[in-house]
């Protein structure tokens, strides 16, 4: 084994490490973005920003990733509502989040109801939105 091969997996388990931190993020594993807004709503100043690496080798694709995920999250928001499915009594099923590890940890499918906010759009205006904000 190569020092090349070491540091890689030495360096995403002290991201993993820091993202995971207790005492900043106190039950790290949980889906929980409001741990990112200040009791008045607005945003803290946490970018997480450990993401992005360190030093010299910093991601140099950075702001346009962090763009680019902004710009998907806002449009995605303005035209749909996500939430979550209800069972047949109109309960709302609770979202349990499966992780599938790996180089990256990827989150596993799971059931929600995504309906366009306008209900009065038809499908093929909102393809036409779709397909021009991509
Ligand atoms: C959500 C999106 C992204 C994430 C989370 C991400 C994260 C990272 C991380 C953690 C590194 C390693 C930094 C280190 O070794 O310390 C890296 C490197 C790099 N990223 Fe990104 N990145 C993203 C998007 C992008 C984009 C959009 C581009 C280009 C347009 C880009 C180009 C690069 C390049 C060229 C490197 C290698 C830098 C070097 O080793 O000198 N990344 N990125």
């Amino acid at each position: 084994m190569q020092w090349s091969q070491v540091l890689p997996l030495w360096h995403a388990s002290y991201n993993w490490a820091m993202c995971h931190n207790e005492e900043k993020y106190p039950n790290p594993s949980e889906f929980d973005p409001d741990r990112f807004l200040n009791p008045n709503g607005t945003l803290t100043d946490d970018t997480v920003s450990v993401v992005w690496g360190f030093g010299r080798r910093i991601c140099p694709g950075r702001y346009l990733g962090e763009a680019s995920l902004w710009s998907a999250m806002a449009c995605l928001l303005a035209v749909f509502k996500f939430s979550k499915t209800k069972d047949e009594t109109g309960r709302e099923n609770e979202i349990n989040p499966q992780w599938k590890a790996g180089i990256t940890m990827r989150l596993q499918p799971f059931p929600c109801s995504i309906t366009p906010r306008n209900g009065e759009m038809d499908i093929a205006a909102l393809q036409d939105l779709i397909r021009v904000s991509v």
